[in-house]
């Protein structure tokens, strides 16, 4: 009989390692090399983690900024390595690994190129949680078979309460959405929030539920273990030499605390102690960027904002000699946000609050100046605000005009001819037009470069050449 209840009680919780993509993401500036993944890959995938998150957020913008790597080149090595776990990747919804909307046929083709280079499972979340900017590529990654993993922003506000989570995990299942993730990127998840929203989706909606959270405020542990003991079936940890502070919550320290439960992970911790150590050494390596701490930031919690806007408002008032402006202006990001429907706080609408609120603040008076992504904002060009925006502000900030009505990516042209025509002969590969469609400047500076180092061809003299001699100077 005891055998038999423990049988039908245990349910396996299955682990994402996030190293590889979020950890480094929000430790390192996510400036780690795929020379340095690499070497790990085979380990990791022999760990048995239900997959490892590798790509997208900020780490294709970066690839191509800072690192001169190919974004799609280090997927396919990746993808070669992980001969058994699935890879999963963050996307933005319409906004892809950007910071606006792209149109939708470059939605399209991003997409099918992920998954044609290996990617298993997409996380598609929108920073307003309107599920009109997920739909494209929703309908996309269904068409191309991946696994359509529908995310809900964690945020508080007055109108973020079980209902709203209910309601968008709703539409994210009629959808097609095949999971759901609960995403709090800011780390301020309390364990019976994680208990309370899990408990509802299992419930109510009935999806496999995978929890995403940072340990900015030292609570994600926590809310981990309330989140499993409601019913969650994965969720987001990164090795413990790249964990903590910003990070997830370490690998080791959930499957330890599994152990012996009926959600052991069945994780091997002899295999995951070397990989750590692994990690502890390329770590220092990124030392110049490595800004984590090593205790929890009780900001995040007072003001209920990610920490990385924090210290991003500290060097830049730092930058203006007004650092005496802090406390002001993290009073002001509520308010901004109350003004502009309370959006949660995610890349974009962090940058856009974040940056609306220093400029209340330095400027001495309220909307005196105000940025075009506000603008656009107010005009509807974002998606729809959680709850309504205050008229108010909104006159203020584009006066009699009407804010759009219909899905914001129905105003875009089509952008993928264009890609291809501006970046004529310099591409040698389709996912260089989407490079290009996505990051222009980045993406030609890197062809550009690529190319000058496999010809030896100085390349302003070959743009010269090219221009003289337009009909395919270069190789293709
Ligand atoms: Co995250």
């Amino acid at each position: 009989m005891q055998a038999k209840n423990d049988v039908q009680l245990k349910k396996k919780v299955g682990i994402t390692d996030t190293t590889l993509r979020d950890a480094h993401q929000s430790l390192l500036a996510t400036r780690m090399k795929t020379e340095d993944m690499l070497p790990i890959v085979e380990k990791m995938d022999a760990v048995g983690f239900h997959s490892v998150e590798v790509w997208g957020g900020a780490t294709f913008d970066t690839c191509l900024r800072f690192l001169s790597e190919d974004p799609w080149e280090r997927l396919r090595l990746l993808k070669k390595g992980f001969k058994k776990t699935p890879l999963q990747m963050l996307l933005r919804g319409q906004n892809l690994v950007g910071y606006r909307h792209y149109p939708d046929d470059v939605v399209e083709a991003f997409v099918k190129k992920a998954v044609d280079n290996g990617i298993s499972i997409i996380r598609i979340f929108d920073a307003l949680n309107d599920p009109r900017n997920m739909e494209k590529a929703f309908e996309a990654a269904k068409k191309a078979g991946a696994h359509v993993q529908g995310t809900v922003c964690y945020t508080i506000s007055p109108v973020h309460d079980l209902e709203h989570y209910a309601k968008v995990a709703k539409i994210l299942k009629d959808m097609g959405a095949d999971s759901l993730c609960l995403k709090d990127m800011a780390g301020i998840l309390s364990p019976k929030a994680c208990y309370d929203i899990v408990k509802l989706w299992k419930e109510e909606v009935g999806l496999p539920v995978q929890i995403h959270s940072h340990y900015t405020s030292g609570m994600a542990s926590m809310a981990y273990l309330k989140g499993i003991e409601a019913g969650a079936d994965v969720v987001d940890c990164a090795i413990s030499s790249m964990s903590l502070s910003s990070s997830q919550p370490p690998d080791e320290t959930i499957v330890a605390a599994l152990q012996g439960t009926p959600w052991d992970t069945g994780l091997d911790l002899e295999l995951l102690t070397e990989i750590a150590e692994y990690f502890r050494e390329v770590r220092k390596k990124y030392a110049e960027f490595d800004k984590a701490s090593p205790v929890p930031d009780p900001n995040v919690l007072r003001y209920q904002i990610p920490g990385g806007m924090i210290s991003n408002f500290i060097s830049q008032l730092k930058e203006q000699g007004q650092l005496d402006k802090l406390r002001e202006v993290l009073d002001e990001v509520p308010r901004v946000r109350k003004d502009l429907g309370y959006p949660p706080l995610v890349t974009p609408s962090s940058q856009i609050v974040g940056s609306q609120a220093a400029l209340n603040v330095l400027t001495g008076e309220r909307y005196k100046i105000v940025t075009n992504e506000v603008k656009d904002y107010f005009r509807g060009l974002y998606g729809r605000p959680p709850a309504p925006v205050d008229p108010e502000v909104q006159r203020k900030v584009i006066g009699d005009e009407k804010p759009v009505e219909k899905r914001p990516a129905d105003y875009i042209e089509p952008g993928l001819e264009k890609a291809r025509a501006e970046l004529g002969h310099l591409y040698t590969q389709e996912e260089d037009v989407l490079s290009y469609a996505l990051f222009p400047q980045q993406a030609r500076k890197f062809l550009e470069e690529k190319l000058a180092r496999q010809t030896g061809v100085d390349f302003d003299l070959a743009e010269k050449a090219r221009q003289d001699h337009p009909a395919g100077y270069y190789p293709a």
